[in-house]
């Protein structure tokens, strides 16, 4: 289907379609939201606290919910046409009773998946810890006999944000294997892709792996959000077992998820350097944004 044949679809949708966003407090979820209702559809935003989640405007119906306890989802589905579904847990214990609750409401599931999902392997099969999860959630929406659409987007460019405080507090940003190399996406062009997917038709049954436009390694990556910033910043190279204690001590950074972070940066480094696919732009029609116009839409955030 052409790009016009599948917006003029998208025109009579948004009339009367309501779009479910779980994740809406989140990254790529709030973009979703604030995207979906420059679209016309009627947004319903799921969180676990509806009364401080800063989702009360444009109309959109805060609903308050939590994917672990899929019986209590009920009230939030009702009336639902389709949805925007992330994934917050490593484990992927949840998702039949998730499934099983959005296939009795929805007719179609975007999915917020990884990269980190390898084709061709089933979900036991996939090395990384986030590619069995995801890949397991993806196989159970296939099998709900709903329509689906898959992202599999690369690193988010918000990882940086973990870089915050050290970049409030001076010029150096220490970190273990600073050489690994990134493809980083702006939330809002994951957002951008996955509100297509939910108003056009044409993305069912489509699994797309989306990058950025460069790859760039963290060394890279330190420099350019400095560049925006007006500031000289650099990389400071820490041992694995330096930057595992400095993760550790981070409050704001879950424990959980110290060594998987660590253990995938040491696999990319062995791994062949990271393509960058044209999805962003094939779904969308505009390229997706560059880190620079990241970090100058987000300089506030390291201030
Ligand atoms: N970071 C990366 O480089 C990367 C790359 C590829 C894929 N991904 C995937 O992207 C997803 C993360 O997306 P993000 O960065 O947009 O999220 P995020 O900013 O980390 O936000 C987490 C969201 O999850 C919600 N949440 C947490 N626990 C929940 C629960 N039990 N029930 C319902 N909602 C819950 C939170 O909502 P409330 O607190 O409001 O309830 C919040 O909106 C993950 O699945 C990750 O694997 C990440």
């Amino acid at each position: 289907m052409g790009r016009q044949a599948a917006m003029d679809g998208a025109a009579e949708r948004t009339a009367e379609c309501t779009v479910l966003v779980t994740g809406a407090t989140g990254n790529v979820g709030r973009q979703v939201v604030t995207q979906l209702l420059a679209t016309g559809v009627r947004v319903r935003a799921l969180t676990r606290s509806a009364d401080s989640a800063g989702l009360s405007y444009g109309g959109v119906e805060v609903r308050a919910g939590d994917l672990a306890d899929p019986r209590g989802l009920e009230d939030a589905l009702k009336g639902v046409d389709r949805a925007f579904l992330m994934w917050p847990f490593h484990t992927a214990a949840p998702a039949p009773a998730v499934v099983d609750a959005l296939r009795g409401h929805v007719e179609h599931v975007v999915f917020l998946s990884s990269g980190a999902v390898q084709d061709g392997l089933a979900p036991e099969q996939q090395p990384h810890p986030v590619g069995r999860s995801h890949a397991a959630v993806e196989r159970l929406i296939e099998g709900a006999g709903v329509g689906w659409t898959h992202l599999r987007p690369s690193t988010f460019a918000s990882n940086t944000l973990w870089w915050a405080d050290q970049i409030r507090a001076g010029d150096v940003v220490r970190g273990a294997y600073g050489a690994v190399p990134m493809a980083l996406l702006h939330e809002a062009d994951i957002a951008a892709v996955a509100v297509r997917a939910l108003i056009e038709d044409g993305h069912d049954q489509a699994t797309y792996t989306l990058t950025g436009p460069e790859v760039l390694t963290q060394v890279d990556q330190v420099r350019i959000i400095g560049e925006a910033m007006g500031r000289l910043l650099r990389w400071e190279e820490l041992s694995r077992e330096e930057a595992r204690e400095q993760l550790l001590a981070d409050d704001a950074f879950p424990d959980s998820f110290v060594d998987t972070l660590l253990d995938g940066y040491a696999e990319m480094l062995d791994a062949p350097r990271p393509v960058t696919t044209t999805t962003v732009e094939d779904v969308t029609g505009s390229a997706p944004r560059t880190l620079r116009q990241w970090a100058v839409d987000h300089a506030a955030d390291f201030r």
